[in-house]
């Protein structure tokens, strides 16, 4: 039956690009989830937009030197862009800076206001003196102080989770200055969430919610019992929406509060536009309210804004919020600092056309129930073993056999065998089984479900063999690639929530007709067969004989080797930038005068013996000759160079060093050493064309 759904996707900072952490976690889920409903016949908006207030963009901004504004444009225009590259289909992709989302927003607050749900209260709150500012959220970094992580933010700990406010971190300090603050008196609005505890209880704990993820209700449980404390949702910033009341100037709504109100204003823009009601998809109780988030976003999905909903009193609240887990990169962190991310722009240019590659190596590799690793080998062992060889193999065996065979006619079968009708009605289960999975967002075990139906046309060529019956049983070899087109098609049609390029690549082969949300010109509706989600299970016949397919086209190309490591060169790349940006080089010393540089004899000497000081780890002594003599130097190389490598070596020498005994052994001067980037130790060599050093090292 068909339902009213509202979808919501996260809406994403808008200072930098996005990566395959986010594709995995939010977008691509959401996708396969409203691509789905819209095939089955459901009504649905599916909303998402750029997050453009908050505390990350103007400290990029900053940095960068250019406003906020700047940086919001910039990076609202590319991420807007992936999306549409990566097929994620939005009904609407508005932006928290438009107006009608300040709009939205400030009529919220002055809803809420004008209840009498907010506290209005001065209280002292952290300040840069320097910086002439107040320190919220990620202006401020601290030690969290339920699990002790030095890094937490003024907001939220991202090791544990817990939502905070500024003042709970022990040792507090700017992210500007690096000050440790003072505490400063201010007015702000707090959102009382202990007031609606009971409601949360109710609504969460009692209510149907158990069928949420295991890891949003746990983590919902423990925050409700541990006890809710009242929110500021203001802030004394001079980005974001203006506070819409009397005495509140230089004040702006909590990025929090204003963002998720953004999937409101993102579902009017879209109505307006479409000439539609949104009230209906926001407070229709029969409508289903789905977010689609990460598992950083919780708290404020589950917790803040269900009781500003509920607060509102007119809106209906989420039906599910299916979070994931976070997706690490070759075993570690996604970082955007740290550049260990595979950026989407950066994909598509590597692998041009293959994003649907990267949707099913994402959905296959999903982290729904624990944190995931996304490897390059598993990414290629994806496209190689499955999408090239179970389902490219497939469909372009079936393509080119009919084309061979019949001229792309569709063959008349015969009756049918056992083996034919068994394949015939686990065709027809599939629907049923990918629904299932979809609906209780295992988005993963459907990609899979959808290969086995790859699988299953795959064997049944493999185990007919069509190649060598055609050569003794020519009405026989009709009905088995009758059987197979059937399989084909309806990989055509039930691949497009998951591989929807390639959907439409196939349904163009096939000539079945494209959807009319993906769909392009008339002419490519001519001939064309249609075939609903359901139609797999209920048709009996899917592409009927004499229907003209078109020829065949690769569906995918095998990965090769070169291609991967090419991937794993960038990362070791980014990861040897990144060691060099971190490593502390050690300051200049104070400076010597041109006279005191002149006492220093310095002069091209060769090592002619060298050998280890007995009892330790470190010394050499070796014998120079230095052109004026032939002197004993004991030197702290031990442990980069062996007595072999060192002898005939061409050294510079400081020969007026005075002499000092080390370990009893009277050493007449010095080596000159220095250190190279990477931090190898290395002579000052006369001969050789240097390395680029950090200077001198005495040794
Ligand atoms: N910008 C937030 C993030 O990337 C998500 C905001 S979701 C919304 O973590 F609900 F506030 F919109
Ligand atoms: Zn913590």
């Amino acid at each position: 039956m068909s339902k009213r759904y509202t979808i919501t996707a996260a809406l994403p900072y808008t200072n930098g690009p996005i990566h395959i952490g986010h594709l995995a976690g939010v977008y691509v889920p959401a996708d396969i989830y409203a691509r789905y409903l819209r095939l089955t016949g459901n009504d649905v908006a599916f909303m998402c937009g750029s997050d453009e207030h908050g505390v990350p963009i103007t400290i990029k901004a900053k940095k960068e030197g250019v406003t906020p504004q700047d940086i919001v444009d910039k990076y609202h225009a590319i991420i807007k862009k992936s999306f549409e590259d990566f097929g994620i289909t939005f009904d609407n992709y508005s932006r928290t800076s438009a107006k009608i989302h300040h709009n939205t927003a400030q009529e919220f607050f002055k809803t809420l206001y004008n209840k009498g749900e907010f506290i209005e209260e001065v209280t002292e709150q952290l300040y840069d003196e320097e910086a002439n500012q107040f320190l919220a959220d990620r202006f401020v970094t601290g030690t969290c102080p339920k699990c002790g992580n030095e890094e937490a933010y003024g907001d939220q700990c991202e090791n544990c989770g817990t939502s905070l406010n500024a003042t709970d971190l022990i040792n507090p300090k700017s992210a500007i200055t690096g000050n440790t603050p003072t505490l400063k008196q201010t007015k702000h609005w707090f959102l009382p969430l202990d007031k609606h505890e009971d409601f949360l209880k109710e609504w969460i704990l009692k209510g149907h919610k158990k069928d949420w993820k295991p890891n949003v209700y746990g983590q919902v449980k423990s925050w409700i019992d541990d006890g809710l404390r009242p929110r500021a949702v203001t802030r004394d910033l001079d980005w974001g929406i203006p506070v819409p009341v009397e005495g509140a100037d230089g004040k702006v709504l909590y990025v929090w509060f204003d963002a998720p109100i953004g999937y409101i204003s993102a579902t009017k823009e879209w109505a307006e536009h479409e000439g539609k009601d949104w009230e209906p998809y926001w407070k229709d109780k029969d409508t289903k309210l789905v977010h689609f988030i990460g598992k950083d976003n919780i708290v404020f999905h589950c917790i803040i804004f269900p009781s500003m909903l509920k607060a509102e009193g007119s809106y209906i609240l989420p039906d599910n919020v299916p979070a994931n887990e976070f997706l690490n990169l070759e075993g570690n962190k996604l970082s955007t600092s740290k550049n260990w991310a595979v950026w989407l722009p950066d994909y598509l240019e590597d692998f041009p056309g293959q994003q649907d590659v990267l949707r099913y190596a994402l959905t296959a590799n999903a982290p729904e129930t624990k944190d995931n690793d996304f490897t390059w080998a598993d990414f290629q062992a994806r496209n190689n073993n499955e999408l090239v060889a179970i389902f490219g193999n497939f469909i372009n065996r079936v393509v080119v056999l009919t084309n061979k065979y019949y001229n792309g006619v569709i063959p008349e079968p015969s009756d049918y065998t056992s083996i034919d009708e068994e394949t015939l009605a686990a065709v027809k289960a599939y629907p049923t089984v990918i629904a299932s999975s979809i609906e209780r967002y295992r988005f993963r075990e459907a990609s899979q479900e959808l290969m086995n139906l790859a699988r299953l046309g795959n064997k049944y060529l493999a185990d007919e063999e069509p190649w060598k019956v055609i050569k003794e049983d020519e009405a026989r070899t009709k009905t088995i690639m009758f059987v197979a087109l059937q399989i084909a098609s309806a990989l055509a049609t039930l691949s497009e929530p998951f591989l929807p390029f390639t959907s439409e690549k196939l349904k163009k082969i096939l000539r079945v007709a494209l959807n009319d949300n993906v769909s392009s010109s008339d002419s490519t509706k001519e001939n064309c067969i249609e075939n609903s989600w359901e139609d797999i299970s209920t048709k009996d016949i899917l592409l009927p004989a004499g229907h003209q397919i078109g020829k065949a086209e690769l569906l995918f190309n095998k990965i090769e080797d070169k291609t991967i490591q090419a991937q794993l060169d960038k990362l070791e790349a980014s990861k040897l930038a990144n060691e060099a940006a971190n490593k502390t080089i050690e300051p200049q010393k104070d400076t010597i005068t041109f006279e005191d540089f002149t006492k220093l004899d310095i002069r091209v000497g060769t090592i002619l013996e060298a050998e280890k000081m007995p009892k330790t780890k470190k010394l050499l002594v070796l014998k120079v000759d230095t052109g004026i003599d032939v002197r004993t130097i004991v030197s702290g190389i031990a442990e980069t160079f062996t007595p072999e490598e060192v002898v005939g070596k061409k050294v510079t020498v400081l020969v007026n060093l005075a002499p000092r005994a080390l370990r009893g052994v009277e050493s007449q001067g010095m080596i000159l050493m220095t250190e190279t980037p990477e931090g190898k130790l290395v002579f000052v060599n006369p001969d050789a064309n240097q390395e680029t050093t950090n200077g001198l090292q005495i040794s």
